[in-house]
């Protein structure tokens, strides 16, 4: 039997008319429930030694690892866009097998930090912390005998490399060694050494994702042997991110974040419901890739895919969002979105 076969009489008006919100641009204006603010936004931006000096990263286009200067010049344009912040990784000049240049006094991330802080803008300054950057072996930490990082030796140099973080000027210091103690440390430290006033974001609940390939390109951090699964969450469980984040709380954290974003939807989800601080989540390397490249395949809309994104990572719980697309969505969110 055709749908035209149906009588009238058999099937219902409807009870409920949800169209009747969904009918002009205006009325959907008035009740959307999750709008997206430049600056709720957070710009990652990749530092390297040398003047004037940008060089694009192949696998995420628009993005460019940038020299200090560059990285000012940058700056400027994202609060003129009213994004929120930036968080910067660093690209030291010399590795070694402990990492040391994250956390010398004359370190890439310092250098460009203190520079931020003279240029004195409207944006939040964070660092991310971690040594992954910075070891000869790409690992977060030093290594034992059997190849695998040495928690309480990483944590007091995470510790060491908040404090010349904050020394510098971060606003915020993010780990994201995935070591066990390392808020505690970190919080410790800073207080000891002045700093009380530095908040601690927490990559809490971060997984050992497929998704960031792009960003060990970026960083020129992927781990010489072996993989990371030995310190960062399997994907697989969702109770146990929970357990991350409650123990983080518990060790000093101001914010929690949760990496990657789309993938981890449930957990921010579950973590806004149950912790009653910030929760920011990251939309990694390899979710920005993703939509970059199907949208220059022309098989997606890019602009509406990124907004569509980073709505639905603050529609589940993210009250700031770490994405390489913050420029362009802040240009795009001025525009208006309708
Ligand atoms: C460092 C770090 C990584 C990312 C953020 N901080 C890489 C990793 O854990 O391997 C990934 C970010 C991205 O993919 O955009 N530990």
């Amino acid at each position: 039997m055709s749908i035209h076969d149906m009588p009238r009489s058999i099937v219902p008006d409807p009870a409920h008319r949800l169209r009747r919100f969904r009918r002009t641009a205006s009325l959907r204006e008035l009740v959307r429930e999750t709008r997206l603010h430049p600056r709720q936004l957070v710009a990652p931006i990749f530092v390297q030694s040398g003047r004037r000096q940008r060089a694009p990263i192949s696998s995420m286009p628009g993005v460019s690892r940038l020299s200090p200067d560059e990285v000012v010049s940058e700056a400027q344009r994202l609060a003129q866009l009213d994004v929120g912040g930036l968080i910067l990784f660093g690209l030291p000049a010399d590795k070694d097998a402990i990492g040391t240049g994250a956390w010398i006094e004359d370190g890439i991330v310092q250098e460009t930090l203190l520079r931020l802080r003279e240029a004195d803008l409207d944006l939040v300054l964070i660092a991310d912390t971690c040594l992954c950057e910075y070891t000869d072996h790409g690992h977060c930490g030093p290594l034992d005998g059997h190849g695998a990082v040495i928690n309480d030796e990483a944590i007091r140099s995470l510790a060491q490399t908040a404090v010349s973080q904050a020394r510098a000027g971060a606003d915020i210091v993010a780990p994201s060694a995935m070591m066990d103690g390392q808020v505690a440390a970190i919080r410790a430290g800073l207080d000891a050494k002045g700093f009380a006033d530095t908040s601690i974001l927490a990559y809490a609940a971060k997984t050992a994702s497929a998704f960031y390939g792009p960003f060990r390109e970026a960083a020129d951090s992927a781990p010489a042997f072996g993989d990371r699964r030995g310190y960062q969450m399997d994907p697989a469980n969702r109770r146990e991110a929970m357990r991350e984040m409650a123990i983080d709380v518990e060790e000093g954290a101001d914010a929690l974040l949760v990496k990657p974003a789309l993938p981890s939807l449930d957990i921010l989800a579950r973590a806004h419901d149950r912790f009653d601080l910030p929760i920011g989540a990251y939309q990694v390397s390899g979710e920005y890739a993703q939509i970059e490249a199907a949208a220059q395949l022309g098989w997606i809309d890019r602009r509406r895919t990124h907004l569509e994104a980073s709505t639905a990572i603050v529609r589940a719980g993210a009250s700031f969002v770490i994405t390489y697309a913050a420029a362009n969505l802040a240009a795009w969110l001025r525009e208006g979105n309708g």
